[in-house]
C-alpha cells in the first residue's frame, strides 16, 4: 500500500498520506493501512508515539469522493470508522504535521491528535452539510467544545474554512511555522515524546481526555449511522456527482 506509507524509527511510528494527485484523498483501502497500522502501534511496545503527516503542499481533501459513490462506508465496520474509533482511543501520544488544506476527517481527525504543527499555509475545513452529510470523528461535539458554538456553526453549518491563526488561538494546533519545517518539528516533538516515561504520558493522555472519552465514543456512533444513511440520499448523491463532474452541485430539488 504505497498511499499510505509506514515507517518506524526510534520508538516513533510516521504514517505519511501518500496520494498527493488525488489531494491525498483517503480510500477505504488506505483507512483500513491505518486502522491496522494504528493497531500495531498500539499493541508493540516498541512503538511510543505515532506521527500523521501529509505533504507541503496537502495534508488531505478528505474521504475520496469517487468511493463515497462507488463503496460508501454506510455500516459502523467500514474502514473509515474503524480507523476513527482506533485514533480516538489511542492511548500514546498522537502528533500531526498539517500544512494545506484538511479537508473533512482531514480536519477532524486532528481532534483526536494530542500535538499539531501547522504549515502557514494550512486551511482547515468541515465542509459536511455542503455535501449532503453530517459530521463525523465527534466532531459535532468536539468542534463546539473547542471552537464554542458560534465558530463552529460557521465551520459546521455554513462548512466555511478557518486558517492557521484561528486554529492556533482555539487550540486546534499548537504551533505555526513555515510548511517546509512542519514535519520536521513533528518529528522532534515526537522523538523528545519517545524519551520520556511511557506510563506517564499514557496516565496524563488518559486523564486530560477522560472527560469526553465516553462522550465521544457515543457521539461517533450517532454520527456514523446518520452519515451512513445521509450518504444514500440524493442531496450527497448530487454533491458527490457535481464534484465528479466538475461542476457546482445543484441541491434546488433536495
Ligand atoms: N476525492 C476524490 N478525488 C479528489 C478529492 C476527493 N476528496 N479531492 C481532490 N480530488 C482529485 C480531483 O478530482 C482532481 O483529480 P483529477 O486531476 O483526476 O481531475 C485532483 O484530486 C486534484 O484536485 P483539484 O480539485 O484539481 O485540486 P485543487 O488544488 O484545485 O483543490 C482541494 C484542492 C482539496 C481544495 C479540492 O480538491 C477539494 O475541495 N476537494 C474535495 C474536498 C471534499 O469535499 N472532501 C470531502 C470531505 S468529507
Amino acid at each position: 500500500m504505497t498511499d499510505i506509507l509506514i515507517d518506524t524509527s526510534a520508538s516513533v511510528m510516521t504514517l505519511t498520506l501518500n496520494r498527493v494527485d488525488k489531494k491525498n484523498s483517503l480510500t477505504g483501502a488506505m483507512y483500513t493501512a491505518l486502522a491496522d497500522a494504528l493497531a500495531l502501534a498500539q499493541a508493540d511496545d516498541a512503538v511510543r508515539v505515532v506521527v500523521f503527516q501529509g505533504h507541503e503542499t496537502i495534508f488531505s481533501a478528505g474521504n475520496d469522493i469517487a468511493d463515497f459513490l462507488g463503496a460508501p462506508p454506510d455500516t459502523l465496520d467500514a474502514p473509515v470508522f474503524r480507523f476513527l474509533r482506533g485514533i480516538s482511543t489511542f492511548t500514546k501520544p498522537v502528533l500531526a504535521a498539517v500544512c494545506g488544506p484538511a479537508v473533512g476527517i482531514g480536519t477532524t481527525m486532528l481532534f483526536h491528535c494530542d500535538l499539531v504543527y501547522a504549515g502557514d499555509n494550512a486551511a482547515f475545513s468541515m465542509p459536511f452539510v455542503n455535501l449532503g452529510l453530517c459530521p463525523e470523528a465527534a466532531s459535532s461535539y468536539l468542534a463546539p467544545q473547542l471552537m464554542g458554538y458560534g465558530r463552529a456553526a460557521e465551520a459546521l453549518l455554513l462548512g466555511e474554512p478557518f486558517l492557521a491563526e484561528a486554529a492556533l488561538e482555539m487550540g486546534l494546533i499548537s504551533r505555526i511555522v513555515p510548511p517546509a519545517e512542519a514535519a520536521a518539528l513533528a518529528q522532534r516533538q515526537a522523538q523528545k515524546l519517545a524519551t520520556k516515561p511511557m506510563a506517564s504520558l499514557i496516565e496524563t493522555k488518559r486523564l486530560m481526555r477522560k472527560g469526553q472519552a465516553s462522550i465521544v465514543a457515543e457521539r461517533m456512533v450517532e454520527e456514523g449511522r446518520s452519515f451512513g444513511r445521509m450518504l444514500r440520499e440524493p442531496a450527497a448523491r448530487e454533491a458527490f456527482t457535481a464534484f465528479m463532474e466538475k461542476r457546482k452541485p445543484d441541491f434546488s430539488k433536495v
